[in-house]
This record gives C-alpha cells, sequence and structure tokens, in this order.
C-alpha cells in the first residue's frame, strides 16, 4: 500500500529533479520498500514542459546504474500541495517559491531535499545545467545521500507506526 506520495521539485524539472526521483526510486528498490511510495518530479518553471532529461542528466544518472530516460518534465501546479505528502526542493530558491505557491495549510509538505542529508553540509543541490558533466556527478553526490537519508526517515517512521497498531 502507497504511505508516501513523494514530488521532486526544481526549476527545469530537466536536470536535479528527474536524477532525485531516479535515484530514490533505485534505492527504495535496493531496500525492498518501494511498495510504499509513489514518485513524481516536476519544476518551477514551464519552459521544458513534456522534455526527457537533459542528456547529461540521463549520461551521468546511467554511469550510476540509474535509468531516467522514461521521464518527462512537467510544471508544478497548486494540485500537487494536495496530491502528495511532501515537496522536496532542491535548492533555497526552488524552496521560496514552493512554500509561495502553498495552498493555506499545506505549507508543512514542502522541505528542503538536503535537510535529509546534514552531515553533507550542503543546502542547496547546486544547479548543473550551465556547467559541464562533474557538476552532475556532484549533483547527484548530494542526491544519493539525501535519498537515503528521507528513506531511512520514513522507513523508520512506518515502522514506529506498525509496532503502535
Ligand atoms: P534543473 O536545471 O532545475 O535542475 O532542471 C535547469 C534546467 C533548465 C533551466 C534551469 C535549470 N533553464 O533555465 O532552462
Amino acid at each position: 500500500m502507497v504511505r508516501y506520495r513523494l514530488l521532486f521539485v526544481c526549476l527545469g524539472n530537466i536536470c536535479r529533479s528527474p536524477m532525485a526521483e531516479g535515484v530514490f526510486r533505485r534505492v527504495a528498490e535496493e531496500e525492498g520498500l518501494i511498495h510504499l511510495f509513489e514518485i513524481d518530479s516536476a519544476g518551477m518553471g514551464d519552459w521544458h514542459i513534456g522534455q526527457a532529461p537533459d542528456t547529461r542528466a540521463q549520461e551521468a544518472a546511467h554511469s550510476r546504474g540509474v535509468d531516467i530516460s522514461g521521464q518527462s518534465a512537467r510544471q508544478v501546479t497548486r494540485g500537487d500541495f494536495h496530491a502528495f505528502d511532501l515537496l522536496l526542493a532542491m535548492d533555497g530558491s526552488n524552496y521560496a517559491e514552493l512554500t509561495e505557491l502553498a495552498p493555506k495549510g499545506a505549507r508543512h509538505k514542502v522541505r528542503r531535499f538536503l535537510d535529509y542529508a546534514p552531515h553533507t553540509g550542503a543546502k542547496d543541490v547546486p544547479d548543473p545545467f550551465y556547467g559541464g558533466r562533474d557538476g552532475f556527478d556532484h549533483a547527484l553526490d548530494l542526491i544519493e545521500e539525501a535519498a537515503r537519508g528521507l528513506l531511512a526517515e520514513l522507513a523508520g517512521a512506518e515502522k514506529r507506526e506498525k509496532r503502535e497498531a
């Protein structure tokens, strides 16, 4: 049964959030917990709607065994605040815009993704769009840490609830 509906959000939905969606899916599959999740990604902007992820993001993810080639970019909507339990912002600018867009009472659903990787010391997954391949690899390093941290937190909450039921 789906317990958590997660939306990963960046600016264009062709680099960071598609990689986060793919990495989280892979990590949850590895841990045998994928059945708990509905996972999607979206962008604050509308420039790339309908496009597949940037080829550099596809290649960087592929080199870590994550296939994101089938994804298609879309823009965040206000309906997403009802359809999802957590909206995970890749950087501070995405976070600020999401909290502004959030309907009343739904702001608590918006989190910074790297809050789940405090040991990295980073708050933002830097936008790799205007740089080279190393920026995509660095983004993936941060994304992998936060994906594991987020999964551990949600799986822990799930276990506690089951024990108390
Ligand atoms: P993303 O990267 O937010 O990680 O998908 C970007 C992609 C496209 C643009 C900006 C950031 N853009 O301005 O088109």
